[in-house]
């Protein structure tokens, strides 16, 4: 067996795979977010410790596996989130969250600071949710415990040293920080230099199957895992959900509607240009890329719309009847900036709206008009794509927009594409369990573990006349950003 851990933002999901890439038992823990103030969100590094120690612990003895075999264990996490660590590596403060959004100001020094090499050297705008700004809006607002800082790591690289005693970053999550050079992969002397950040502020790099040592005996202790179990680093939750959906070759893109939305396409190198309008960070697979697009909220609007307005029920009822109307729901557009906007609107400000409202319509022209307008989110990071000269033919789609048959058909008539559903998708853990897979000899490659482990299901084909009403409504809800800015 090997183990792929997903260290999420409201929990840690962990789940024991067999050889044939086959789920034998999966357990998963939340633990709580804390938003003290408007914009903020943090974690306690201690609770992801907790959490996974507690759910590895569960995970061995619901299955009744015997601990010699599992042979490997592998990380996807959240990206961009700030730990600061003292020199015994004990966190100065929480973790800053990759959806924490007070840090606009420290963007706007980046780019002044940096100029054309934000984009040259770090292939990446800078936003809110990275995390070079949270460590200078640390700098700048808590000097006191900045001083106290030596050096940093991610979540999933934090929750990695708690485990085996060594502290690494793969490529894939310090892509998402803009202090890595990411066509040459090594961390930028120039951006550390420009914000005077020593080099040893930054953990060793490593690609993200490396192996990197075992469980130390205390956490072999703690979970029940044997210390001679191989531990691989592990890679970005975007790029893991990548491998785990087997977008491992050219021509593949990825849809995976989450909290977040991602519309995600595999680059062979870095050689791509998207002028910065899109994130362009390392894959988990050595030498590859990926450009991406982010809605930040998307399944997280339908949550959302369902807390509010559906307390109690389950989304299946929630979303009873929705296919009884007509795509787009009667003239009832959505746009779904709750917490603001990364693509193609890099925007921590702008707010969501309901437009057209009519007499006729009910709780459930709503709930489609909120599935429409996030799928209208992540196509227009697919327009973007295509204006670039890449073509996006096949999406393989994934997380809570790929369990309903109607949301896919629709991702298909919207974006204009074949959309393939997979068997049994287990999300980034699965390709957290891939690069442990490999790494312990059981493929000889990546790709040749995707064959097996990823299975596709279904394919949704493009309904003509659905996707020409969408069309059409897709140019009106591209002129909302603009005409609803000035209100928020
Ligand atoms: C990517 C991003 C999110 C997080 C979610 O840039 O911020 O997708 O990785 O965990």
């Amino acid at each position: 067996y090997v183990i792929g851990v997903d260290l999420g933002t409201s929990a840690v999901k962990t789940l024991l795979v067999r050889q044939d890439g086959t789920v034998q038992s999966e357990v998963t823990r939340e633990y709580p977010l804390y938003h003290d103030k408007t914009g903020w969100s943090e974690q306690e590094p201690e609770d992801w410790v907790t959490g996974t120690t507690g759910a590895l612990q569960e995970l061995l003895s619901n299955s009744g596996v015997n601990r010699d075999s599992i042979e490997g264990i592998s990380f996807s996490g959240q990206m961009h989130g700030l730990v600061l660590l003292d020199a015994n590596n004990q966190p100065v403060r929480r973790a800053i969250l990759w959806n924490d959004t007070r840090t606009t100001e420290q963007c706007r020094e980046i780019e002044r600071t940096l100029q054309d090499k934000l984009l040259s050297v770090t292939r990446n705008p800078a936003l809110e949710g990275f995390t070079l700004p949270k460590i200078l809006w640390v700098k700048q607002n808590e000097p006191d415990v900045f001083a106290r800082a030596s050096h940093f790591l991610l979540p999933k690289d934090y929750l990695r040293l708690r485990l085996t005693g060594a502290a690494h970053m793969d490529l894939s999550d310090a892509a998402g920080t803009l202090l890595l050079d990411v066509a040459n992969k090594i961390w930028s002397e120039e951006v550390l230099a420009a914000f005077k950040l020593p080099s040893a502020f930054c953990p060793p790099l490593v690609e993200a199957g490396a192996y990197v040592g075992t469980i130390s005996p205390e956490s072999a202790r703690a979970t029940g895992l044997s210390p001679t179990t191989k531990v691989f680093a592990g890679g970005a939750d975007n790029a893991c959900g990548a491998i785990g959906a087997g977008i491992l070759s050219p021509g593949l893109t990825l849809c995976s509607i989450g909290t977040s939305g991602v519309i995600l396409t595999y680059e062979a190198d870095a050689s791509a240009d998207y002028a910065g309008k899109v994130h362009f960070f390392n894959h988990g697979k050595e030498n590859a890329y990926y450009a991406m697009g982010v809605t930040l909220a998307a399944g997280y609007s339908l949550s959302w719309f369902r807390n509010t307005f559906a307390n109690g029920e389950s989304f299946d009822s929630l979303l009873e009847g929705i296919e009884d109307i007509p795509v787009g729901s009667n003239g009832l557009l959505f746009t779904p900036y709750l917490v603001g906007e990364r693509t193609p609107h890099p925007d921590a400000k702008i707010r969501g709206s309901f437009i057209g409202m009519d007499g006729s319509h009910t709780r459930a022209h709503f709930a489609r008009a909120v599935m429409e307008g996030i799928t209208f989110s992540l196509n227009e990071s697919i327009d973007m794509f295509r204006a670039a000269g890449k073509s996006v033919d096949t999406i393989v789609s994934i997380g809570g927009g790929a369990k309903n048959p109607l949301w896919l058909q629709m991702q298909a008539d919207i974006f204009r594409a074949n959309v393939v559903a997979l068997e049994n998708e287990q999300g980034p853990g699965l390709g957290a369990a891939m690069l442990a897979a490999v790494g312990c000899g059981w493929f000889p490659t990546l790709d040749a573990c995707g064959e097996v482990f990823v299975k596709h299901a279904r394919i949704y084909r493009p309904n003509e006349s659905a996707s020409k009403q969408y069309e059409q409504l897709f140019r009106i809800y591209q002129q909302v950003y603009n005409q609803t800015k000035e209100i928020n």
